[in-house]
């Protein structure tokens, strides 16, 4: 299956919600279906409606409608929104049901470079998952300077990111993700994540926007 590349994340001139890619229940028993519902439902549509709320803002000030002190608040608001919105649209992209391979080809050539091996990669993104102090994300990607693969423990959904930075691999770690089956624990999460990565669409954004990196 070839990723939707955040084509369906924008539509006539607004940030709009994609559809989940497969039915909610599809990753059970790993992700429950009351989960997903209420994640994709009402945390991701949330999103997309601070982002076009806040991009609204930022047109009327630009118009003459509202004051220039609306404009700190109002950017902080649209890289809030807009990451969580990004975020999620490549989230719901990157699982799929199991049962999965494990990566292979360049995509594979590419982790080993940074990571050594399958293993190690797992080791420091399990890690850098559950390092997160309250809610972020563990991503997996792309650094334009070295061109190699990294991962970012990223804060809310856009503090601790490269400029630059191409996502790979996005794993939430934000409570919503997982309270209902999971509660508090975070490490049984990520297990049932690492059964569901889609790594032919991990793949696939490797060779269609990352072309040239590793
Ligand atoms: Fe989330």
């Amino acid at each position: 299956m070839e990723p939707q590349l955040l084509t369906h994340a924008y539509q006539g001139g607004m940030y709009a919600l994609p559809p989940l890619p497969y039915p909610a229940d599809a990753l059970e028993p790993y992700l429950d279906e009351a989960t997903l519902l209420l994640h994709h439902d009402k945390h991701h549509a949330a999103y997309v409606m601070g982002a076009n709320d806040a991009a609204e803002t930022l047109l009327r000030v630009a118009q003459g409608d509202l004051p220039p002190s609306v404009v700190p608040t109002a950017t902080l608001n649209l890289a809030f929104n807009v990451s969580g919105h990004i975020l999620h649209t490549l989230y719901w992209e990157n699982l799929a049901p199991p049962p999965q391979h494990t990566p292979y080809g360049e995509l594979s050539v590419a982790l080993d470079a940074t990571f050594s091996t399958y293993d190690g990669f797992i080791r420091v993104f399990r890690s850098a998952a559950m390092s997160i102090q309250g809610s972020g994300w563990a991503v997996l990607g792309l650094e334009p300077v070295s061109r190699r693969m990294v991962v970012c423990a990223v804060n809310k959904h856009q503090d601790a990111l490269i400029p630059g930075f191409k996502p790979l691999l996005v794993c939430d770690v934000w409570e919503h993700a997982y309270y209902l089956r999971y509660q508090n624990r975070r490490a049984a999460y990520l297990d049932a994540f690492f059964a569901l990565i889609n790594w032919e669409v991990v793949a696939s954004r490797f060779r269609s926007y990352c072309h040239g990196y590793a």
